[in-house]
């Protein structure tokens, strides 16, 4: 038996419908999600896979952040706000002035995010105009997937500048074409670089704010990985400004630094008529840092203790994979701080050294999953204890050797 005749011409209708925006046609699947349903597949199987492959750290929250999200969740609940309180606002630029020596007003210059994720992904749609002629926003390929993604949802235009060994996986604005930087908005810096561990130093901060401002760029720094420095602290773009914060950003995350992927906080902290242009954005986006997890962020924004634990245990990871690999005749690049460690691939082909290495239980990510320029390259992420790390080593020296 068929539709009635007005039932068919609903559905007609409903064909006709638009079914997807064509700029997240565009942007295509997300490499890590499927990776990561990949993983889900295999050990819903049974199989026993040790994952290197997504930055979420096995390491426990600091007690007294639980502590501190658990006390603060009351009776009522209530919408939380763009701005973000008073208390976790401080906190933020109490950390910025003990760790960078910056000082930030926390009333103007501090809005506190529900992880920098969300952050980076909306961040074009306070500053870009898709009618106007300065819609490029532009970053380093290899890289986070993010910058680019949140772009083309913002009608704006990706410009994915590959990224060197050479120059140290260091995306140089000053080397662009004057012509793409005349129609620049945003351009976004990463160190500790995802997914090369590559680093910077103040005077690298310092030449990029230079060039931006020189070409009305706004300069945005992904700092997520900043705690997880080895040997000297890692610098933030704010060191660079010298107190005169125009056209600069930085993004903030507890994720890495405190184990609290799950919590989903971070910050976006410095000039102060762009921070009150995407707190207007963000009293739309819904994506206010809830009370309890303001809680939270204040007292892991308040404690360097366990950050440097963390820091220290990072360290000894990296150094443990370093040390295992290297012995087995295998080499890296970057791989200098942060989460990752980025190791060459001597014949090229990171996909089919994924697959192998799937298959000996080890999950890592083909470099490719990172943009052009990242073929070639596996990124390991430090993510299970030592032991684990050492263990997953000795898998990838076995299924290769
Ligand atoms: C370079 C980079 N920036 C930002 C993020 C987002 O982190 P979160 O949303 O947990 O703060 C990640 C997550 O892995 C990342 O690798």
């Amino acid at each position: 038996m068929g539709l009635p005749r007005a039932g068919c011409r609903r559905l007609r209708r409903l064909r006709r419908m638009p079914t997807e925006n064509p700029a997240l046609a565009a942007a295509g699947p997300n490499p890590l999600a499927r990776l990561r349903e990949e993983v889900a597949v295999r050990r819903a199987a049974g199989a026993d896979l040790i994952d290197l492959s997504i930055g979420d750290p096995d390491e426990p929250t600091p007690d007294a952040v639980r502590a501190a999200l658990r006390d603060a969740v009351g009776p009522v609940s209530s919408y939380p706000t763009a701005r973000g309180g008073d208390a976790v606002r401080a906190a933020i630029a109490g950390f910025m002035a003990r760790r960078h020596g910056v000082a930030v007003d926390p009333a103007t210059q501090v809005l506190p995010t529900s992880g920098s994720k969300e952050a980076i992904f909306h961040l074009p749609l306070a500053f870009v105009d898709p009618a106007g002629s300065r819609r490029a926003v532009v970053f380093g390929t290899p890289g986070y997937p993010t910058y680019a993604r949140g772009t083309r949802l913002a009608g704006g235009e990706p410009v994915a500048v590959r990224l060197r060994e050479e120059d140290g996986w260091r995306l140089d604005l000053g080397a662009l074409d004057p012509d793409l930087l005349a129609r620049t908005c945003v351009a976004w810096i990463n160190h500790p670089h995802n997914p090369t561990g590559a680093t910077v130093d103040v005077g690298y901060l310092r030449d990029q704010l230079a060039v931006a401002r020189a070409h009305d760029v706004i300069l945005c720094s992904d700092e997520c990985y900043q705690e997880l420095w080895a040997g000297a602290p890692a610098p933030s773009l704010l060191e660079a400004t010298d107190g005169d914060t125009t056209g600069a950003l930085a993004f903030l995350s507890l994720s890495k630094r405190s184990g609290m992927t799950g919590y989903r906080s971070g910050a976006i902290v410095g000039d102060p008529a762009l921070v009150a242009v995407l707190r207007r954005l963000r009293e739309d986006t819904g994506t206010a840092s809830p009370d309890f997890v303001q809680a939270a962020a204040v007292a892991a924004w308040s404690d360097d203790t366990h950050v440097a634990d963390r820091r220290a245990a990072f360290d000894v990871k990296r150094t443990a994979v370093l040390e295992g690999l290297g012995a087995a005749g295998w080499s890296w690049s970057g791989s200098a701080a942060g989460l990752y460690v980025w190791v060459r691939i001597p014949d090229g082909d990171d996909l089919a050294l994924a697959r192998r290495l799937l298959d000996a239980g080890v999950v890592v990510t083909p470099g490719r999953a990172f943009g052009p320029g990242g073929e070639g390259w596996v990124r390991l992420a430090l993510v299970p204890d030592v032991a684990g790390c050492r263990e997953a080593v000795r898998r990838w020296v076995a299924a290769t050797g």
